[in-house]
């Protein structure tokens, strides 16, 4: 019985992974914030349709900030949260955050607009998911997505997940209130990422 979870593990001995064709996952580190700003500066309008925090990323220095927290959950091992570059270009952010306890994550993410549209997401998630399980001992994985936002559904459906239900009014985008549909998956009917991906064919 795990009464406590299982041991926190550092994001470091996880990171980086290399999905092939030049995709790489890496630790989030204080040094990918200058590339990140560029990019939120570049689409503020799109990306702030569904992420809740782009309005009160006003300079590079609260970017910084932030990702030196996400620093600070990967080195605790209640984080695993990823940079995704395709031949070193910037893509967008992956991680899960993890919930000792009940040994369940939830993953987040974004893509920049020219990363959109060539199935990075639905593989980067892929392989956090088989971190998440195997590396990490997870047992659950969710995904949570404002209902109107059918690209991240799609990620969910691509991947197989379960779709549980809808969390009324859960997340104030700049529209207002919205409701997250939740997806999840268990250990036990995760295929593992390879299996995953090659069902999306
Ligand atoms: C959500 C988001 C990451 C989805 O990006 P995406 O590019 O649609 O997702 P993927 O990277 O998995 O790519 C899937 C697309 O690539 C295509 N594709 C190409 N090769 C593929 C492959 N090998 N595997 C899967 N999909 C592939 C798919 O057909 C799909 O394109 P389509 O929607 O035109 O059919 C992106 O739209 C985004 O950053 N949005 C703003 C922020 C946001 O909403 N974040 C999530 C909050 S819950």
């Amino acid at each position: 019985m795990h009464l406590l979870g299982p041991e926190p593990v550092q994001a470091a001995r996880v990171l980086p992974l290399d999905l092939g064709e030049g995709l790489v996952l890496r630790a989030t580190t204080t040094g990918d914030a200058r590339d990140a700003f560029a990019v939120v500066e570049a689409e503020r309008e799109r990306l702030r349709e569904w992420l809740p925090w782009v309005d009160g990323t006003t300079s590079l220095a609260v970017e910084r900030d932030f990702l030196v927290s996400v620093e600070q959950v990967n080195a605790a091992g209640v984080g695993l949260h990823a940079t995704i570059r395709q031949d070193g270009e910037f893509c967008g952010f992956a991680g899960l955050r993890i919930d000792l306890m009940h040994r369940s994550a939830e993953i987040g993410y974004w893509l920049s607009e020219r990363a959109v549209g060539r199935g990075i997401m639905t593989r980067s998630v892929a392989a956090l998911f088989d971190a998440g399980f195997i590396r990490l001992g997870l047992h659950r994985m969710e995904l949570l997505a404002a209902v109107g936002n059918t690209r991240s559904r799609a990620i969910a459906e691509r991947l197989g997940m379960s779709f549980e239900g809808v969390r009324r009014e859960a997340e104030e985008l700049a529209s207002g209130f919205v409701d997250l549909a939740m997806y999840a998956v268990l250990v036990q009917d995760w295929p593992g990422a390879e299996a995953a991906i090659a069902r999306v064919g």
